[in-house]
């Protein structure tokens, strides 16, 4: 069995289903009461990190595949750019129930006054409109070009994401300066062969 099948066969349904783990762990810390001192913030806090972790990855599948030669990496982009999603979705409910108890006009507010809300929800935007459009009909009916450029907002969502994250923290900055690390490398990786001395390359989709 080559790797292109290893990855079709095992990794990616493996993937497909392995992504609500982190959401079982979370699940039974809070059964459990091991959700430390403030389980509401550890909640939103871990479930944004999760989100950001599963989006950063999805990136990776571009560059994986133009390393090693494997076109299957680019199969493993959309369940890991939809369970960013999900766990985006998660985070936000987090920051709607637990930090803003569902007062829409509180809400407005902050995401109009506090930028780090605003940079957080256009991320989430970018991600609900990359989810939307991934099924394969909806892609056919937007036509392959168009599809792949609008897919390439992942990437803007990336960044809005760690912009988010680097805002927010406070004191010890050391994890959204590695997602910011991390998301640079992709962002140089990304770029053409050709623009960086080498043979040309077919543009490729990003993202959901
Ligand atoms: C409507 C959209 C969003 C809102 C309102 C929001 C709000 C928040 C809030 C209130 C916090 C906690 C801040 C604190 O305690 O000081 C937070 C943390 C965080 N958010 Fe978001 N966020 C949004 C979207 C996103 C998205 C789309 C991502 C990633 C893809 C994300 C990633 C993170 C990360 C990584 C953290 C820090 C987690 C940690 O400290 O471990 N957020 N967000």
């Amino acid at each position: 069995m080559t790797f292109g099948s290893f990855i079709d066969r095992f990794i990616r349904p493996l993937l497909v289903v392995g992504g609500i783990v982190p959401a079982i762990v979370l699940v039974t810390r809070l059964v459990t009461g091991t959700l430390g001192a403030n389980p509401a913030e550890e909640l939103e806090h871990s479930t944004g990190f999760t989100a950001l972790v599963f989006l950063l990855v999805s990136l990776s599948a571009t560059p994986m595949r133009r390393l090693t030669g494997v076109a299957q990496f680019t199969r493993l982009r959309k369940p890991l750019g939809l369970w960013a999603f999900a766990y985006a979705v998660l985070h936000m409910l987090c920051y709607l129930v637990f930090d803003q108890s569902l007062l829409w006009g509180e809400i407005l507010n902050d995401i109009i006054k506090r930028p780090y809300i605003t940079v957080g929800f256009a991320a989430f935007l970018i991600l609900l409109v990359l989810a939307v459009t991934s099924p394969t009909r909806v892609m056919k009916r937007l036509g392959g070009k168009r599809w792949q450029k609008l897919h390439r907002l992942a990437y803007v969502a990336a960044v809005l994401a760690v912009f988010h994250f680097l805002w927010l923290v406070k004191l010890d900055i050391t994890r959204p300066a590695i997602a910011a690390a991390v998301l640079i490398v992709l962002l140089a990786m990304r770029r053409p062969k050709r623009e960086r001395g080498g043979e040309p390359q077919p543009e490729l989709t990003a993202g959901v």
